[in-house]
């Protein structure tokens, strides 16, 4: 059985207003292995990005843990968590945040330089996983001379260059039409055999379902399994 990358037990998150007490879900229990791609559907609203968030570490639950391999987000001090945030996860969003006055290339850079490895090492890469991701043709366009589903790829690029442990997408392809967001499931896909990696996309878009190993639900708070 390959080895387990991600795992939440009893995971619970309320919001505090000051006077009220909002529950967005209760004890969810879920992990993730070493080169599957996994969907975590639900309507807008459900609590998708704050489950997203609360396994990266960028938001702690209210109770329960979260652990990338053995180790929990909670314990670790917040200096050593963002550096295991930058060189084991990579993120992908709906809206592509890459750096516009920065090429593709150096968009795709970025987290490797912040990782101190060579600016050399650092381009040969990128340019690699440029080409890996059809966009050998344009490594010194800017974001803003690219189309969205380019823009897209640069992101799911810029992802990879640390060799994540594991990918979190959030709606990937929210802001593109059907065509291309079938193309781009379609490269997380290729990617996904190709690298060995785990992905999570958190999605409203239903049609995830035919593209992933494994489906769960979040509806009312709780998280249930509906493929895989
Ligand atoms: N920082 C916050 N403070 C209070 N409530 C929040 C906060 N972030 C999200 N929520 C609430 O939590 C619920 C889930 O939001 P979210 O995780 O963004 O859902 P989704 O990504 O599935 O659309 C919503 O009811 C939202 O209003
Ligand atoms: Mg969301």
């Amino acid at each position: 059985m390959s080895k387990t990358v991600l795992e939440c037990r009893d995971l619970t998150k309320h919001y505090n207003d000051g006077k009220h007490s909002v529950a967005v879900f209760e004890s969810i229990q879920f992990f993730l292995r070493k080169g599957e791609i996994a969907a975590i559907v639900g309507a807008s609203g459900s609590g998708k990005t704050t489950l997203l968030n609360m396994l990266a570490g960028l938001d702690l639950p209210t109770s329960g843990d979260v652990f990338l391999h053995d180790a929990s987000w909670s314990s670790m001090k917040d200096t050593v968590r963002s550096k295991t945030r930058n060189s084991s996860l990579g993120f992908v969003y709906q809206f592509h945040h890459l750096l516009p006055e920065f090429s593709a290339l150096e968009n795709v850079m970025m987290p490797m330089l912040i990782a101190n490895k060579s600016r050399k090492s650092a381009e040969q890469k990128a340019k690699d996983l440029l080409t890996k991701v059809g966009l050998s043709e344009r490594y010194n366009h800017r974001p803003g001379q690219l189309s969205g589903g380019e823009r897209q790829r640069v992101a799911i690029a810029r992802a990879l260059i640390n060799d994540p442990l594991l990918v979190l997408m959030d709606e990937p392809t929210g802001n593109l039409d059907e065509t291309t967001a079938t193309e781009i499931k379609q490269l997380v896909k290729t990617l996904a055999n190709e690298l060995n990696m785990a992905f999570l996309i958190v999605t409203h878009d239903e049609s995830m379902f035919d593209w992933v190993n494994s489906v769960y639900r979040l509806k009312l708070g709780k998280l249930h399994q509906e493929k895989g």
